[in-house]
């Protein structure tokens, strides 16, 4: 059993696109259409969650992810809490789970929670008392589902359906969080190829088994792409030195307006940010035409409003007032 379902097979905690079907998926890119819509009123909230609390549970940094989880509650009139990690107990010793214990004893509804460690946030949805929801933020290197879907919402935006689609997907695949939740995405969406292109010391191994194929120059990996998404390098989770130097990288790798001319005309250019400019691309790509990195930020809202809607049960009428 899923542990992301409850008995009717709704959404109650979202922590991985693994496992997940096609149907749900799309629901939640059809909510997150009828929310979007919110953020351009003059009155931007609608009462969904009114009475309702969630608790942002950050333990790692956070610009976008963090902040639009914050307007999406807002949006949806729920109260939201920010831990501040650093200036909680765990700085002084306390464990997840007794946090989790007080937090509970506030009566809260939802933890969204970004953690450094794999698993972090199925340990916390095993923890916590039945009526909380848990959404994943990003667990190390595991999953980041929210951003797959608000990826997926600025895919369909922009090229209407999936049916047919070249995604290649360039960079630091090996630490990706975001590109493992993509590729789950993507298959279930019914893309008809992802491509994965990095060098050697990037790529996890056993990554065709996944659905991809592997490409060790970006210029073969990106022919004929429909969609570019490049990934930062994580040097936060490398071991040990895993490239020459950013600007070898950048040589090897980075996007710039002679390789976007391989793909697709109409080809669009995505990023999860936060980006490094000069390293994986050029800003010549991230400030042009073809780039969406910025709506990809504005579609994150209406997902995540989407999503805590879907979770805590209540089903997504935008029109509602
Ligand atoms: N894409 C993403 O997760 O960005 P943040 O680290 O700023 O949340």
């Amino acid at each position: 059993m899923n542990i992301q379902l409850d008995k009717h097979g709704r959404l109650k905690h979202f922590l991985s696109i693994e496992g997940l079907r096609r149907e749900l998926l799309v629901d939640i890119l059809d909510s997150a259409e009828r929310f979007a819509p919110v953020g351009e009123r003059a009155v931007k909230n609608v009462p969904l969650l009114r009475g309702k609390t969630v608790v942002n549970l950050f333990f790692e940094p956070s610009t976008r992810t963090r902040s639009t989880f914050e307007l999406a509650a807002k949006r949806l009139s729920a109260d939201i809490m920010n831990l501040n990690i650093e200036a909680s107990a765990t700085s002084k010793g306390e464990s997840l789970s007794d946090t989790l214990r007080t937090l509970e004893a506030m009566n809260c509804d939802m933890f969204v929670v970004r953690h450094q460690n794999s698993g972090a946030a199925e340990f916390i949805a095993n923890q916590v008392a039945s009526h909380i929801s848990v959404i994943n933020a990003g667990d190390g290197r595991h999953a980041h589902p929210t951003q797959a879907m608000l990826d997926m919402l600025t895919i369909r935006r922009a090229k209407q359906n999936f049916e047919g689609l070249v995604v290649a997907i360039v960079g630091d695949v090996k630490h990706s969080r975001v590109a493992r939740s993509e590729i789950q995405a993507l298959n279930t969406l019914g893309v008809a190829e992802v491509r994965v292109v990095g060098p050697k010391t990037l790529i996890p191994s056993q990554v065709e088994a996944l659905g991809t194929k592997v490409f060790h120059q970006i210029e073969r990996g990106i022919a004929g792409a429909d969609v570019v998404i490049m990934l930062r390098l994580q040097n936060e989770r490398m071991q040990s030195a895993l490239l020459p130097s950013a600007h070898e990288y950048f040589q090897a790798y980075g996007l710039t307006e002679r390789r976007l001319k391989l793909a697709a005309s109409d080809a669009i250019v995505m990023h999860p940010g936060p980006i490094n400019r000069g390293v994986e691309i050029d800003s010549a790509i991230a400030d042009g035409p073809q780039s969406v990195i910025l709506q990809q930020v504005s579609n994150g809202i209406a997902v995540r409003m989407a999503v805590m809607a879907m979770a805590i049960g209540t089903q997504a009428i935008a029109g509602a007032n």
